[in-house]
């Protein structure tokens, strides 16, 4: 049994698939129980058992640890109860742990409180007694989702700072690594710099969804402020503009990591950006 936190996050979805599917390993993994915050969440994948609770406050998730061997863990869902939710994983018998980091972590970028939650996230897990494996991820392709509605009902994308560069992952490539980790294969005590293959700053991005939808989108560069309001006027928590936007002030100055770890564990190229946005060309109106 394993058991995925953040089930309903990309990386989460794409990991039931690639588990149930067999993956990157010989035999599928069959039994997987998904924690969400409750119903009203999107289905899960056929045969994937679902408990429901805040992650937070963990001491519910007791019973549903029994038999469970890996347990895979976004810091972002399991915030401030992770350290519960180990001692809890170890008293039930787990024997790993798989942890979604950031490469903030390595490279610095962004507001220094992000960073320092997977820097303790990393840190939590690597002393839990479990084995652990640390994937420090670049940033998702799939953040570029947040354009969607602008692509769907125009030809520009306004943003800030489009010279920040980072080589944005394709999830799947993420959950082909984790799938790996979570049946045992990546050694104990191992962490991996994962990040896409390629060097893209955000108007390179667009171009590329573009060209993918058979359209000339262009990216129309605002600046920051504009864009916080924005994004404050939408009712999100400042929490989402002060992560992004000290993030891509930071990237326009000095391009995230590239790095070949994708290729090595796995022995293929890294999927590219384009592949993503031809994977994702529906949510863009493609
Ligand atoms: N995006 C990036 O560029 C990036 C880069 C590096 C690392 N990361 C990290 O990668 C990890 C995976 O990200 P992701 O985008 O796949 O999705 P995610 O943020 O891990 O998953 C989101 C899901 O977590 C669940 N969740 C949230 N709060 C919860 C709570 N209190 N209790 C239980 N479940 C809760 C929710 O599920 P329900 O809606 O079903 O309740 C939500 O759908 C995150 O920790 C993120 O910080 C992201």
């Amino acid at each position: 049994m394993i058991l995925i936190t953040g089930a309903n996050g990309v990386v989460g979805r794409q990991v039931m698939n690639l588990l149930l599917q067999g993956g990157t390993e010989s035999t599928a993994i069959t039994a997987i129980t998904a924690v969400t915050r409750g119903p009203g969440s999107a289905p899960l994948p056929d045969g994937v058992q679902a408990v429901s609770g805040d992650l937070f406050r963990p001491q519910w998730i007791e019973a549903a640890l029994e038999g469970v061997q890996a347990l895979q863990i976004s810091p972002r869902a399991t915030g401030p109860g992770l350290g519960e939710l180990l001692r809890l994983a170890v008293r039930q018998g787990v024997r790993r742990v798989v942890l979604l980091s950031g490469t903030t972590v390595e490279y610095p970028a962004g507001e220094a409180c992000f960073a320092a939650q997977f820097r303790h996230a990393e840190d939590l897990v690597s002393s839990s007694g479990l084995d652990w494996t640390i994937l420090r991820l670049a940033d998702f392709a799939a953040n570029a989702l947040a354009w969607a509605p602008q692509i769907r009902s125009g030809d520009v994308v306004r943003g800030a700072y489009g010279r920040a560069t980072t080589s944005p992952i394709h999830e799947t490539d993420i959950a082909a690594v984790a799938t790996r980790a979570l049946h045992g294969s990546l050694p104990p005590g191992s962490i991996h710099t994962l990040t896409g293959p390629q060097p893209l700053d955000q108007m390179e991005k667009v171009r590329l969804i573009g060209a993918t939808l058979g359209r000339a989108l262009s990216f129309q560069e605002l600046p920051p402020e504009h864009i916080r309001q924005g994004m404050l006027a939408q009712g999100l928590p400042a929490e989402v503009p002060d992560r992004l936007l000290g993030s891509l002030a930071d990237y326009a100055h000095r391009p995230g990591p590239t790095t070949s770890t994708v290729e090595d564990l796995l022995g293929r190229p890294a999927r590219t950006f384009a592949d993503w946005a031809h994977d994702n060309a529906p949510a863009f109106g493609g």
